[in-house]
């Protein structure tokens, strides 16, 4: 694949590769986070296709995060599964992380759920909580539109007032509330990873305004938001941030909560993707 055509070229041809396996692409797409995968296991009447057979696309490299885009139906209707997304951390710059929004862009998506395992740094969030974003600060020193913009896929300079829009939010609040579990508002911190936060980082990160802290979902969102794709994402609190209680943070942990927290989540997404139209 010559990377010398444009990213709106190299989505379009993927988009086109995916619309030769299913002519119809559903309008909504969740991006699952580490250890969230399961999703797209219950899905009925599911078509997986391997991120390796869609030109141009990365492959992932971290553990707990299968390479697969599935389309199926979901109680609440049909949706596009991202299992398994790309890290700044692993390598791949922020052209390819967001690749796969790029591809939704062209295949017509209008609302993307993204999921991530996140650090719980508000002292009022558990392991175990689920966080909806309202916000969120970009840690990365990077954006995923530098560079020239490409006017036919979005503005140079998008507002980014409402990421994450409110309407979406509140229907996410209302279904949680049905399910009976409170969905609270949280502001995102994206930091470069791979290596979890220090203590001290964490006390920067809650003086600037953050409730939860993470390695992705920010630059997927802001690609989201330049390609005019309404975002609503949904942070799984898998432990307390650096120095918030005894004890090392490690991969395996955060992988397990997301298996604790998948049933609430996944009835969640399900719930929402109802809602939407
Ligand atoms: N920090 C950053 N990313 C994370 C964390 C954390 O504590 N937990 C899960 N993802």
């Amino acid at each position: 694949m010559k990377l010398s055509t444009s990213l709106h070229e190299r989505a379009a041809t993927a988009a086109a590769a995916i619309r030769e396996v299913v002519p119809d692409f559903p309008t909504v797409a969740v991006v699952l986070g580490s250890g969230l995968g399961g999703f797209a296991d219950a899905l009925s009447d599911a078509t997986s296709i391997p991120y390796a057979t869609i030109p141009h696309f990365p492959t992932p490299t971290v553990a707990g995060h299968a390479g697969n885009l599935v389309v199926g139906r979901s109680p609440g209707g049909p949706v596009a599964v991202l299992q398994g997304r790309f890290h700044h951390y692993e390598g791949h710059d922020l052209d390819a992380v967001t690749f796969p929004v790029r591809v939704l862009q062209a295949l017509g998506v209008r609302t993307l759920i993204l999921t991530a395992a996140t650090g719980g740094i508000a002292a009022s969030l558990r392991p175990g909580d689920i966080a909806c974003l309202c916000d969120h600060i970009n840690m990365l020193g990077a954006s995923p539109l530098r560079g020239p913009n490409d006017d036919r896929l979005g503005t140079r300079f998008p507002d980014m007032g409402e990421v994450y829009p409110r309407h979406l939010a509140v229907v996410a609040k209302q279904e949680a509330a049905k399910l009976g579990f409170d969905l609270p508002d949280a502001v995102y911190a994206c930091m470069p990873g791979p290596c979890y936060e220090t203590p001290a980082e964490v006390r920067m990160l809650r003086t600037l305004g953050a409730d939860v802290v993470g390695m992705s979902t920010v630059p997927e969102a802001i690609v989201a938001r330049h390609a005019g794709i309404g975002v609503l994402a949904f942070a799984v609190v898998s432990n307390c941030a650096a120095g918030i209680a005894d004890g090392a943070i490690t991969h395996e942990e955060v992988l397990e909560a997301g298996r604790v927290v998948a049933p609430r989540l996944f009835a969640l997404i399900e719930a929402v993707v109802g809602r939407l139209e």
